[in-house]
């Protein structure tokens, strides 16, 4: 949530600024700003997107500055409250990622010392906290700030006739780049890619004064060594490569960052750590809970594991009693309620693992061990080949436990999602962009898959979308089922495919609309059902992973369909930084 940029060095600051921004737009997208810094602060905000907005920038010039894309969590988008924000002077300027929880009380205090606030944000306090300690020594004066806020931070200052920025975080990340003569920050790698591939992550307490060809990392008013690493994604992983959407981009990149996330396999110290685990209790939101969910049936029904999956932001307040090895599993790594929830783990003494595709991220950091996945940069909003990433790291995970049963089906399997991609879906997608709601159901690790569906639909198409047990639908939501109501049911062959066909005929009944995924060739499901869209007849774990893609495939599509925003869906935004 929200994305801060940091730039000083030889370079105009203001292109490499929005240019930052527009690869953190992911993070939030409501409205954006810059500060460079001459003899001057120069401010530039707008609400919307950049693109929209980025010529209003043009006048700006430095060689230092400081940039902001903003998901509101205090005050509305608008131009006011857009970052960053500045002191009573103007000569301080700060960007923000994160929540001062103690906002409200500081504010009321610096009003009372006489502070003129402009904006509704918690951030402001930032900066008129920084000018009151403010004598000229920007790196003083933001050491005397941090202390005195409660909450999360990633913070940037600079200051007026100043030629540094000072970087600080605290339970939100900030990532460095070093170049030549020149130094960068971000919330995370991706803006940094087109400059260099040498990072630092700073930690939870760090701050870092930064000048062009130096900076100093301090922890506790110490300075501190962090070690320089090397990224191993590049700037053409990040461009859209002529597809219509980035969405559209990772769906198809799937054969290849599921390979390579099974090709990197598990490495010794995570493999001893899922050997001796007993139990394994998985922490997770979103699309992430889902991977989650199917692996519990899989480990569960396959190896006999006993699994248990959480919610973070559930898992926070009611911890349930832990045994055995935790896993969180978080593309970005940053989600605020994962990360919780695996310090709760860490603090009840359970081994802990991170399945992530962000190196260097908190849940990296926090974690005894890291599974990375290997999915590339993941722009559009809507979760996709980070997902089939997550699926390749948990059922590497399964096939370990079970003494490498699945090596077959697995290493084959990006060929079997390589064909699923031409799959057609044209005739689902008619019926679903008319409906208002929409409901997908399956049994077994299908229900997840299922769960997934509606989760893909709802956030990009906007239709209201529900994932169910297929065998829960009669209990009440059969009220809703009308001839307006398609259903989307995964049936794939099982011990469950009898029971599904019957559930399938009773929501017929229903007049319900069936969109059924059954294995090519079954003609006795195409015949019950309205539309049949086959996937390959191959193993289980395979099949879960083509009917996941089918159903990615169908809401992209719906989305396009519906004219909708898919990379940046309304409301949203990738990292979930915040609790
Ligand atoms: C949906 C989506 C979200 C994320 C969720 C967790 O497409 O992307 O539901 O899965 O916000 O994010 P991570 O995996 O980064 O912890």
């Amino acid at each position: 949530m929200c994305g801060i940029v940091g730039y000083i060095g030889r370079r105009d600051a203001t292109p490499v600024l929005i240019q930052g921004l527009k690869r953190l737009e992911y993070r939030g997208y409501d409205s954006f700003g810059i500060a460079t810094v001459g003899s001057a602060i120069g401010v530039y905000k707008k609400t919307g997107r950049i693109s929209e907005g980025e010529a209003g920038a043009a006048d700006l010039h430095g060689y230092a500055g400081i940039g902001h894309t903003r998901w509101a969590t205090h005050g509305e988008p608008s131009d006011t409250n857009a970052h960053p924000h500045t002191d009573c002077e103007k000569k301080i300027a700060v960007v923000h990622n994160g929540i001062i929880e103690n906002y409200s009380e500081l504010k009321r205090q610096l009003e009372g010392r006489g502070h003129i606030f402009r904006s509704e944000t918690d951030t402001e306090v930032i900066a008129h906290l920084i000018e009151e300690h403010y004598d000229g020594d920007l790196l003083a004066a933001v050491n005397a700030t941090l202390p005195l806020l409660k909450g999360s931070y990633a913070v940037l200052a600079i200051a007026e006739n100043t030629q540094r920025i000072v970087a600080a975080r605290d339970a939100s990340p900030l990532v460095l780049g070093v170049g030549d003569a020149e130094i960068f920050a971000a919330s995370d790698m991706t803006p940094l890619l087109e400059y260099t591939e040498r990072v630092i992550f700073l930690e939870d307490g760090d701050v870092a004064d930064i000048t062009p060809d130096r900076f100093t990392v301090y922890h506790e008013g110490r300075v501190v060594e962090r070690p320089v690493e090397l990224i191993d994604w590049c700037v053409e992983d990040t461009r859209k490569g002529g597809f219509a959407h980035y969405m559209l981009k990772e769906i198809y990149e799937q054969p290849q960052s599921f390979y390579e996330t099974i090709r990197a396999g598990i490495d010794d110290r995570v493999r001893q750590m899922v050997m001796e685990a007993g139990e394994i209790t998985l922490v997770a939101c979103g699309t992430s809970y889902h991977t989650a969910l199917a692996f519990k049936y899989m480990a569960e029904s396959l190896c006999s594991i006993p699994v248990r999956v959480e919610l973070g932001s559930e898992f926070k307040y009611f911890t349930p009693p832990l045994r055995g090895l935790v896993i969180a599993v978080s593309q970005s790594g940053e989600t605020a309620d994962t990360i919780a929830a695996l310090k709760m783990a860490k603090a009840r003494n359970c081994p802990t693992l991170a399945i992530t595709n962000m190196q260097g991220s908190t849940v990296t950091r926090v974690a005894d061990e890291t599974l990375l996945m290997r999915a590339g940069p993941e722009i559009g909003v809507a979760a996709t080949k980070s997902y089939t990433a997550q699926l390749a790291a948990l059922m590497q995970i399964v096939n370990l436990r079970c003494e490498g049963a699945f090596d077959d089906a697995l290493s084959h399997a990006h060929l079997a999602i390589g064909d699923i991609l031409l799959q057609d879906v044209h005739e689902a997608v008619a019926l679903c962009s008319k409906a208002d709601h929409v409901f997908f159901v399956g049994r077994g690790p299908f229900y997840p898959v299922s769960m997934e569906g509606a989760l893909k639909m709802k956030e990009i198409s906007y239709v209201h979308a529900e994932g169910y047990a297929a065998g829960e639908l009669k209990h009440g939501p059969f009220a809703l089922l009308t001839e307006e109501t398609p259903v989307v049911a995964v049936c794939t062959p099982g011990p469950t495919y009898g029971v599904m066909a019957s559930n399938i005929k009773e929501m017929k009944a229903r007049k319900a609309p069936i969109i059924a995924l059954g294995v090519a060739g079954d003609t006795e499901l195409a015949e019950i059902v309205d539309i049949f869209i086959p996937i390959p007849n191959t193993h289980l774990l395979v099949q879960v992973l083509t009917a996941s893609i089918v159903l990615q495939l169908l809401a992209y599509h719906t989305a396009c369909a519906l004219q909708r925003d898919v990379d940046k869906p309304r409301n949203l935004a990738k990292s979930v930084t915040v609790e």
